[in-house]
């Protein structure tokens, strides 16, 4: 840990690097055209979610102090940090999950495409419709089929689809996630038949069914070999152009193969997460604003 890191304290606004993200070639801000092969995927119109002067507490504990971050439409957003510096926090937050915990609370706001997920006129099953969720370890059902796994977020969100629809869409889900090949002959086969690699891609499946705008993804590969965390991040690449992606990962090769933007999280001597730089993911790896980032993106600390 260098000098820097033991004496920071709240970062100010003013002293947050910020310099742009570099729109990758690929995005598309609306996907207009339905899908040519008849597929239930109906277009869904990519998100921005923002979040402003984001604080959370777990009982009088701090945990996040003011951060505020947009994470535009089409690009993908890697959150990066030392272990405990708020970004699971932050996360949850942006899809109303850390309310869930009895002893949390939070302040500011998070707007998707300008409008507060937390409005109280809002129902909270659509901010989780909207925003989905994958976690670091896999998990799908275990003993509800592949079929059951993929459609299971339907009725939970009251998303109404026909018995046609449902194949169609299972196909399209399992499809996108790269799993489709490999299971098509054992639909009805137990989630928990499936390799760790392939039960995380059910569960990006399960996450697209209800389609989301944004989907946030929590370590996606950190309980996975190099070949299946290969495979997903491809998924992830060409999910790009149909929903936003957040990912957390302490894989710093990982945030530079797949983000176009990356935010560096910081928390230290028990001050509360905030954000020191954020910006250009090529830009931040090879030329940081901040000596922290320069440490943390080089395995100086973290
Ligand atoms: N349910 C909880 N109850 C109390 N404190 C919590 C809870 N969840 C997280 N914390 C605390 O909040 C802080 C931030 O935790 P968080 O899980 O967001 O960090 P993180 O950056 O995701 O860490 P990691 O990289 O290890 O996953 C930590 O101090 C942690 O101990
Ligand atoms: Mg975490």
């Amino acid at each position: 840990m260098t000098e820097d890191l033991t004496t920071v304290e709240a970062i100010p606004e003013s002293r947050i690097g910020f310099r742009g993200i570099r729109l990758p070639s690929f995005t598309r801000i609306m996907r207009p055209e339905p899908a040519s092969n008849g597929l239930v995927t109906a277009p869904t119109e990519l998100a921005t979610l923002e979040g402003r002067n984001i604080s959370a507490w777990f009982g009088d504990h701090q945990v996040l102090d003011r951060v505020s971050l947009t994470m535009e439409a089409g690009v993908i957003t890697s959150l990066i940090g030392p272990s405990g510096c708020g970004k699971s926090t932050f996360l949850r937050i942006l899809n109303r999950m850390h309310e869930l915990v009895p002893s949390a609370s939070l302040a500011g706001e998070v707007l998707l495409d300008g409008e507060d997920i937390y409005d109280p006129a809002r129902k909270l099953v659509e901010a989780r419709k909207h925003i989905g969720m994958v976690f670091q370890k896999p998990n799908p059902f275990p003993a509800q089929s592949i079929y059951d796994n993929v459609v299971a977020g339907l009725t939970l969100t009251g998303t109404r689809v026909s018995r046609d629809e449902r194949d169609e869409l299972v196909e399209s889900c399992l499809t996108k996630a790269g799993l489709w090949k490999e299971v098509k002959d054992r639909l009805r086969a137990p989630g928990a038949g499936l390799s760790g690699g392939q039960q995380q891609r059910l569960c990006i499946a399960r996450s697209l069914a209800v389609r989301p705008r944004v989907l946030l993804m929590d370590e996606p590969c950190s309980a996975l070999d190099p070949t299946s965390t290969r495979v997903i991040e491809e998924t992830m690449l060409e999910l790009a152009d149909e929903v936003t992606i957040v990912i957390v990962t302490h894989n710093m090769q990982q945030a530079q193969r797949v983000s176009q933007h990356c935010a560096f999280f910081l928390a230290s001597q028990g001050t509360p997460g905030a954000i020191v730089e954020h910006g250009d993911t090529d830009a931040m790896f090879a030329d940081p604003i901040d000596p922290r980032t320069f440490d943390y993106v080089n395995g100086r600390f973290g």
